[in-house]
């Protein structure tokens, strides 16, 4: 068994306690270090998280040479500017969705980690998600026959206005929030997009609290989604093909897995085993970086979906 991979976590963000409660569990990962803008902050959610170092800078994580990798859960805009300096300071990177708005930024990430050798992955748990591999399997297998169309939502109300995801200069957003779930789950099914329309309702200081796009894939497939932060819950993934349709109810978390299979008027409901994304997403990337294990989500996927997201919002206006 490899030494287990020594993280560095930059911010005291929300998110790092439902990312680490999976990783935690994951072979291969072990948590050194975090950093924040505040030394006490950094020490004290160290201290309540048994996490044996804390910086009051992010700079300081990157210099401590026992730091492996990096996982990037910074405000959107701060997502490549952070990880190009972990990728300079010899770290690889987990760095959380959306990667970058633009494929030129994407491409100079990527570019960097290859020069230096180093793991650059951006943090789709999703996919890594048991439920995503049997989905694909079943579309490999023909369980609905030809692919024909994908529809995806995921929505809900935001509650505070001073949330990170409703400033237009942290690059927040409907689409950059959360419809990048379901532009990724199209791209993985049906390949890369060449058509895009879009439309978006603006809010907070200037983002897209809502977006709706439609897009052509190779072989005719088409597909459409929505996105939102100011609508109810919603969260829902349907893959049709010629002779039949899967739904997924909770593609997204995966809390509540299971496939529905609907063909020729009658319902088959696929089972899925309960698994915790963000375990799954740390063992791959664990496994990656010891090189026991092809990385998942690389350098194609990211690129090719901050070029998407990027064709996104350039058909929006
Ligand atoms: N994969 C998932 O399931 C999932 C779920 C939710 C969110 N996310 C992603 O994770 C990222 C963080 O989301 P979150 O809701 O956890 O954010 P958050 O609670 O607002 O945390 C962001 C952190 O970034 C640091 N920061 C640095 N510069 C900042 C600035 N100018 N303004 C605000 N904070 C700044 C702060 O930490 P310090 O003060 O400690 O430095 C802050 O705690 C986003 O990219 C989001 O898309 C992913």
């Amino acid at each position: 068994m490899s030494e287990p991979v020594r993280w560095g976590i930059l911010s005291t963000a929300r998110i790092n306690d439902k990312v680490l409660a999976g990783a935690r569990e994951a072979a291969g990962f072990s948590v050194l270090a975090v950093a924040s803008r505040d030394a006490a902050r950094a020490r004290a959610w160290a201290a309540e998280r048994e996490i044996p170092r804390a910086y009051g800078s992010y700079e300081e994580l990157l210099a401590d040479p026992d730091v492996e990798a990096v996982y990037n859960p910074l405000p959107n805009a701060l997502h490549v500017p952070w990880t190009l300096r972990a990728l300079q300071a010899g770290k690889h990177v987990l760095c959380e969705k959306p990667f970058a708005r633009t494929a030129a930024e994407a491409e100079r990430a990527y570019a960097l980690a290859a020069e230096r050798g180093l793991l650059l992955s951006e943090a789709f748990m999703y996919r890594h998600h048991p439920q995503i591999a049997r989905l694909l399997s079943l579309v490999a297998e023909g369980a609905v026959g030809r692919l024909r169309l994908v529809r995806a939502q995921f929505s809900f109300p935001l509650a505070e206005a001073s949330d990170v995801r409703l400033s237009a200069a942290l690059e927040g957003g409907a689409l950059m929030d959360v419809g990048c779930y379901c532009l990724h789950a199209a791209r993985t099914l049906a390949g890369e997009p060449s058509a895009f329309a879009a439309v978006q309702e603006h809010g907070g200081d200037g983002v897209d609290v809502r977006f709706a796009a439609a897009l052509r894939f190779p072989d005719g497939v088409l597909a459409h989604f929505d996105a939102g932060l100011d609508c109810a819950e919603r969260d829902e993934l349907e893959v049709v093909g010629e002779a039949g349709t899967l739904w997924l109810d909770d593609p997204w978390h995966g809390v509540r897995p299971g496939i529905s299979l609907v063909r020729g008027g009658a319902v088959q409901e696929i089972a899925v085993p309960a698994a915790n994304p963000y375990r799954c997403q740390a063992e791959n990337l664990c496994a990656a970086i010891r090189g026991e294990a092809e990385l998942l989500l690389g350098a194609a996927d990211g690129v090719a979906q901050a070029r998407a997201i990027e064709a996104l919002y350039a058909a929006a206006g």
